[in-house]
């Protein structure tokens, strides 16, 4: 069933976000191509899945939610781009291709992610994708800004870097966790919430539980399938965390102890969706897709 969902998505999410990635003049072609090559590229969409999954749980139509199912795609491509930086993790593999640095050059990757963060906020208030009231496109704007920035994913990166070869107790990990991957996620799904217009206060505070504890698990599950999966499956590097001593969820409990938590926070994730009914199915597949996924 997840399987059909994710098609149906992906296909959805990459209409859109094809219409968003063409050269306007022929001297941008090769940032165009660039930024095209960073997101046309096989991910998951996990992200855009959440969006549409989040407005669909409240019994509206996720056509509504493109321009937000776009949006968190484009952060979450430009941030890859940016991580894999020799700067910063230093990868030459992503999503089964040579990273973006790589294929191109390294000015050319730093521009092409800066140019990707800027389209997410054109592409979330674009009227053709997002066809919500000025007022709810402006909370929308700032749920993106705030996970997307200093305060969210680039707090978690820079607090990520800062860690490279140190043991952080449980806490801080988490702390690390739910800025760079977490919150996100957890904008993704308010999004979807946001862009059905209908959201109650009470539901809102249920999907943040929820969103809040797949984003995490997300990254747990991300930590476990560098130690156990392999380069092939993973489309990265397998082992360019033990390899760079990052600080991980295995490495700090051990395997067996990081897959019970995954397993912990998918169930806390559909523990709080328990007041929502059947609308919420594609919700609740995906909290057990993130920690069975093995890519
Ligand atoms: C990988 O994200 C980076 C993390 C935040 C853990 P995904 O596993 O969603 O990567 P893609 O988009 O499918 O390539
Ligand atoms: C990346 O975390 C989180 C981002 C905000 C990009 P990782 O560094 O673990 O992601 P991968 O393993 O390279 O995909
Ligand atoms: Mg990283
Ligand atoms: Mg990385
Ligand atoms: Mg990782």
């Amino acid at each position: 069933m997840i399987a059909a969902y994710q098609a149906t998505c992906q296909k959805r999410v990459d209409a859109a976000l094809d219409s968003l990635l063409n050269a306007p003049s022929p001297e941008l072609a090769r940032l165009y191509q660039a930024m095209r090559y960073s997101v046309m590229n096989g991910g998951k969409r996990v992200r855009p899945l959440l969006v549409y999954a989040a407005c669909e749980a409240l019994g509206i139509s996720a056509d509504k939610a493109n321009g937000a199912a776009c949006a968190v795609e484009l952060i979450h491509a430009y941030s890859l781009v940016h991580d894999d930086l020799p700067a910063m993790d230093d990868d030459d593999l992503r999503r089964g291709q040579p990273t973006t640095h790589k294929a191109f050059d390294e000015a050319c990757a730093i521009l092409a992610g800066d140019g990707l963060q800027s389209l997410a906020f054109s592409a979330l208030v674009d009227p053709r994708l997002s066809p919500q009231e000025p007022q709810v496109l402006l909370g929308m704007v700032q749920t993106l800004a705030s996970a997307a920035g200093p305060a969210g994913m680039v707090g978690g990166q820079a607090i990520d870097l800062e860690s490279v070869g140190r043991k952080l107790d449980q806490q801080a990990l988490e702390r690390m966790h739910r800025h760079k991957t977490g919150a996100l996620i957890e904008a993704s799904v308010r999004l979807g919430a946001l862009a059905s217009g209908h959201a109650e206060k009470d539901e809102l505070k249920s999907l943040q539980t929820y969103a809040q504890a797949v984003g995490l698990a997300f990254q747990v599950q991300d930590d476990i399938l560098d130690v156990e999966s392999d380069t092939a499956t993973l489309g990265k590097r397998q082992g360019a965390d033990i390899a760079r001593d990052k600080p991980t969820y295995p490495a700090l409990l051990g395997l067996e102890a990081a897959k019970a938590y995954a397993l912990e926070l998918r169930d806390q994730a559909l523990h709080a969706l328990r007041p929502f009914d059947a609308a919420a199915e594609p919700l609740r597949e995906l909290a057990r897709f993130i920690v069975e996924r093995r890519s």
